[in-house]
């Protein structure tokens, strides 16, 4: 039984597990008759949804739960909520504002915990993004990834653990101020769209404005103009191809004709979430 938090956390052999678990055709059903609490205090199409048919596919139960239900720390204690969960499922999956919440509850609870997002982290989205990149590249080690946009949120953290891990080459384009803290080593960190993505196999973007980042629109939008993904930009790289863990923006971090054009992966990506949902699951109940 193990916890998903972080893709650092894992490390590499973990996410190579997890990797060839989602590529395998037949996973049996680990989790027959099993539950498995999927906590969400942020909206979700993709996440919910591949959590959801992941959970079915492996022989379980997945219980969709809103935040208000819960109420982790408002109407009882992250440690309380775990607690709870725990007397009625085997695995604890949460979408939260605060990563600490995650942390607390797999403190406090024997059973696992996943992380299906938090302020710092997207390990789920990460693992479908290898998975795409070697589908696509045909391999992860040596592939050359360029990050363009918003370099400190979530799914770029995971990337860059992801890539890190596995192998990849990940060059990240953002102004100064939302350059990713800690980058782990061999994660290089620029400033110009340019220098990234000369080269790159694959381009990748994520929405400017998190959720949970309304109000700082007006000075993210300003500030990330100049890194919109767009044909100019792509022209400079290696044919690549395009990826967003969506939602997506168009005309704001991606221009549709990039996003919408032939070089775009981004409904196999969208697709993968549910092949390393169920790898992920798999891995964590052994
Ligand atoms: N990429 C992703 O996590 O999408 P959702 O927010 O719709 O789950
Ligand atoms: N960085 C985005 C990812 C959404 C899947 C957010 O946190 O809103």
């Amino acid at each position: 039984m193990r916890d998903l938090l972080t893709l650092h956390e894992i490390g590499a052999e973990g996410v190579a597990e997890i990797l060839a678990l989602s590529e395998s055709a037949d996973l049996g059903a680990p989790l027959a008759g099993k539950g498995v609490a999927l906590v969400f205090e942020k909206p979700s199409a993709r996440t919910r949804n591949s959590m959801e048919m992941a959970v079915r596919q492996l022989g379980g139960h997945p219980i969709y739960i809103q935040k208000d239900e819960v109420g982790i720390d408002t109407r009882e204690t992250a440690e309380d909520v775990a607690r709870t969960l725990a007397c009625y499922h085997s695995v604890i999956a949460a979408r939260v504002m605060d990563h600490d919440h995650l942390t607390r509850m797999a403190a406090a609870a024997d059973t696992p915990v996943l992380n299906m997002l938090s302020d710092t982290d997207h390990p789920l989205q990460g693992l479908a993004d290898l998975l795409t990149i070697k589908q696509l590249v045909g391999r992860v080690e040596g592939a050359r990834v360029a990050y363009v946009g918003d370099g400190n949120n979530n799914v770029a953290k995971s990337l860059a653990e992801g890539c890190a891990l596995a192998g990849a080459e990940l060059v990240i384009a953002s102004p100064e101020e939302f350059q990713l803290a800690d980058p782990p080593t061999g994660v290089r960190q620029v400033v110009s769209p340019a220098e990234a993505v000369v080269g790159a196999q694959v381009v990748y973007t994520d929405v400017w404005v998190s959720m949970g980042q309304a109000e700082e629109t007006a000075r993210r939008n300003a500030a990330l103009a100049p890194y919109q993904v767009d044909e100019a930009l792509m022209a400079l790289s290696d044919d690549a191809w395009f990826l967003h863990c969506l939602p997506a923006r168009r005309g704001e971090e991606v221009e549709a004709a990039v996003i919408d054009g032939p070089r775009s992966g981004v409904w196999r990506q969208a697709e993968n979430r549910m092949h390393t949902a169920r790898g992920a699951l798999a891995w964590m109940v052994g």
